[in-house]
């Protein structure tokens, strides 16, 4: 068996055996095979595909490639949410608390932002305090005493991941189905929770810019995940505009609140994507038997506080305030602030979640380069939504910049003001 079979073989079409797979990652893991053959194969596998036999193979020698974290001790319903990424996308944050609450252990980890999409990790570390690189041990005891934690990916996990992730991002592979399916599940196979949900965003702001492909994308990985005996399941959810109001790390936090503390102006859409993934999750491990269902307790865990009481616990245990009061007073805020305003009359038709996303990462909420350092101050508040009614005048967002950036914000507005589209024909009825 060499490299050069195995590429030529993917090349031509044909189907590639599982000990084929197997040797071909722990030669990129062990760095046996060079760069260049992997970029072959990974171009080859992006233009010919993989069946789901090979992707699953694919899957299974990735996680193998590291080490596996065992969570026995936390029982059968411990519980991993994981998002494909998108803009705007602070669901973790209310979801962890809310079943953690109901009793469904849950040791996350999560990813950092990169391009237009956010990262959890980066969210959380706006808080004063807040540790993301806990030992697995220490992680594991908090799950145990207040029943989350939310903690950065280990490295150690599925390196060959990061070595095929790498190659894909400057080889124009990252869009293959069969590459993403086994790129997140190879790394929550090896997290060990024994239930997954996944939350398969589909949109401009999101991998899978159409159904079809979000379909097959989850089908496939809902696939993987049963098949290595982790009952998974998935969701399909919009990632056209921005998810809820804010987009930027402590602004992000700061709604996220709101919604735990059942804030009467938080953002719809945004709620009801928390409940019905909470829903998902309590029906997924067993909690109870319908979605329904699962909408009311969750919603409980709103309404009595329980959820908010238990995001200022896994914050204070990681390193951060006690309560969410605090936790919204020390939120760092940002240096200077521009108001949207807008010019047109008429309903929003889009708010291009790519374009929003982009720009927050050039403002510094995100990265453009992994090493980038991020302001976490930074950010876009939009005041209005799809479909919603605006006049001339009226403030659409404000631009949260550093300081170094107020001689810009010009540019900023002219560029976001870009990403609205507002069907003018259609005049808004009050
Ligand atoms: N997230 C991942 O972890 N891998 C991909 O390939 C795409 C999204």
């Amino acid at each position: 068996m060499n490299a050069i079979e195995i590429i030529s073989k993917k090349r031509d079409g044909l189907e590639i055996t599982s000990d084929e797979i197997a040797f071909f990652i722990e030669g990129v893991t062990n760095k046996k095979i060079s760069d260049y053959q992997t970029s072959a194969w990974l171009m080859a596998i992006t233009i010919r595909g993989m069946n789901v036999k090979e992707t699953v193979a694919l899957t299974i020698a990735m996680r193998d490639s590291g080490r596996q974290i065992n969570l026995d001790e936390l029982g059968q319903g411990s519980l991993d949410k994981h998002s494909t990424g998108g803009v705007g996308d602070k669901t973790s944050l209310v979801v962890v608390p809310i079943l953690a609450s109901l009793g469904v252990p849950m040791l996350k980890m999560s990813g950092r932002g990169l391009g237009f999409s956010g990262g959890t990790i980066d969210k959380l570390e706006s808080i004063p305090g807040f540790r993301t690189e806990l030992t697995l041990p220490e992680a594991i005891a908090q799950v145990k005493q207040v029943g989350a934690a939310i903690i950065a990916q280990s490295s150690e996990l599925a390196p060959a991941d990061k070595i095929l992730y790498a190659l894909r991002d400057v080889t124009a592979t990252v869009e293959s189905i069969p590459l993403i399916a086994s790129s997140i599940m190879s790394k929550k196979l090896a997290t060990g929770a024994k239930n997954i949900l996944l939350d398969v965003k589909v949109g401009v702001g999101a991998f899978m810019k159409n159904q079809e492909s979000a379909e097959e994308l989850s089908k496939l990985m809902v696939a993987i995940g049963n098949g290595a005996g982790v009952h998974t399941e998935a969701v399909l959810s919009p990632m056209q505009e921005p998810l809820g109001w804010c987009i930027g790390n402590s602004l992000e936090v700061r709604e996220a609140i709101d919604v735990l503390e059942c804030l009467p102006d938080d953002e719809p859409l945004f709620r009801k994507l928390c409940l019905d993934l909470s829903a998902h999750a309590l029906v997924t491990v067993g909690k109870c038997n319908s979605l329904e269902h699962g909408h009311d307790i969750a919603q409980e865990s709103l309404r009595s506080g329980a959820a908010a009481l238990k995001f200022a616990q896994i914050v204070h245990a990681q390193g951060g305030p006690s309560d969410c009061k605090l936790i919204r007073e020390l939120l760092p805020k940002s240096h200077h602030q521009v108001e949207l305003i807008s010019h047109q009359e008429g309903i929003i038709i889009s708010i291009n979640a790519e374009e929003i996303g982009r720009l927050s990462s050039r403002m510094g909420a995100g990265r453009l380069e992994k090493t980038d350092i991020i302001d976490h101050s930074v950010g876009i508040e939009l005041h209005t939504k799809v479909g919603y009614s605006v006049i001339s005048g009226q403030l659409l967002a404000t631009l949260h910049l550093r300081a170094n950036d107020a001689p810009g914000a010009e540019i900023f507005k002219k560029e976001i003001l870009n990403a609205f589209a507002v069907d003018s024909e259609t005049l808004p009825s009050q």
